[in-house]
């Protein structure tokens, strides 16, 4: 079992990666990632929606009971999907026990500023961890008028403090100075997870298909691939076709009888 507080106090450092199946969450879980978090970017990396806002509360039960049951060893978190953390206290603990009690995962994770406190309190409170989102919330984009830094350092401690004030055992923080993400790890008690918010976060958070090299549309700055699976698999599939229609495929070792 994971323990986030003991990793946050040894200085530790976490990872985190997506996963929206069961081949990358087998992937994920085998290379020893501390957490699996079923993210509601599903909706764009998985579905190729302009934006995680209609991934609905159906698709991330579909896919976070998928990875649950993948995942042999790492801690599985699944997204609330918009809009239910403004919902009121009663909708969004109801959500979130479904992706609970339907998934096999462990914990929630949901957008919010101090204003979704008593959400987060009301979660925590039904015994469910919950993980608080702050800075770049991506289901407010047209709200924060597109995918841009946070930088408003009293907000974004306001933000992070609320939630951990709130029952949250961790707070991600997604678009933020590093200077600001330094400071709220070092004022909160819980261990932080950064997503383009610097070194100095306890732990880090990345889109399985950024890593891998696998994702076909924009790729944020602060990702880093560790591989060209985009490369590997259109050679592949190339590779293939022109066998096809060469007629070296199948071959005697592909044909039985
Ligand atoms: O949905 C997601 O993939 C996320 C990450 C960007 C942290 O929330």
């Amino acid at each position: 079992m994971l323990d986030l507080a003991a990793a946050k106090a040894s200085g530790r450092r976490l990872s985190m990666v997506t996963a929206y199946d069961w081949t990358s969450a087998r992937l994920v879980d085998a290379a020893g990632i501390d957490c699996v978090l079923v993210g509601d970017s599903v909706a764009m990396v998985v579905a190729g929606r302009s934006s995680t806002i209609p991934a609905t509360l159906e698709q991330m039960i579909y896919h976070g009971e998928i990875v649950a049951r993948a995942a042999e060893r790492a801690f599985v978190v699944v997204d609330l999907p918009f809009p239910y953390q403004h919902l009121g206290v009663r909708a969004a603990v109801k959500a979130c026990a479904r992706l609970l009690k339907e998934t096999g995962c462990q914990g929630v994770k949901l957008e919010g500023t101090a204003g979704q406190a008593d959400v987060i309190a009301g979660i925590a409170a039904a015994g469910i961890p919950v993980i608080g989102h702050v800075g770049l919330r991506p289901q407010a984009v047209h709200q924060l008028g597109g995918y841009r830094m946070q930088r408003d350092l009293d907000r974004l401690m306001a933000d992070a403090r609320a939630a951990a004030d709130a029952g949250a055992f961790s707070v991600l923080m997604e678009c933020i100075p590093e200077a600001a993400a330094r400071a709220i790890t070092a004022e909160l008690a819980v261990p932080t997870f950064g997503i383009g918010a610097g070194a100095g976060c306890d732990g880090q958070v990345l889109v399985f298909h950024d890593l891998v090299g696998l994702s076909l549309e924009r790729v944020p700055k602060f990702a880093r691939a560790y591989a060209d699976a985009k490369g590997t698999m259109a050679a592949a599939l190339e590779g293939w076709r022109k066998d096809v229609e060469a007629g070296r495929f199948p071959g005697p070792s592909e044909t039985r009888g």
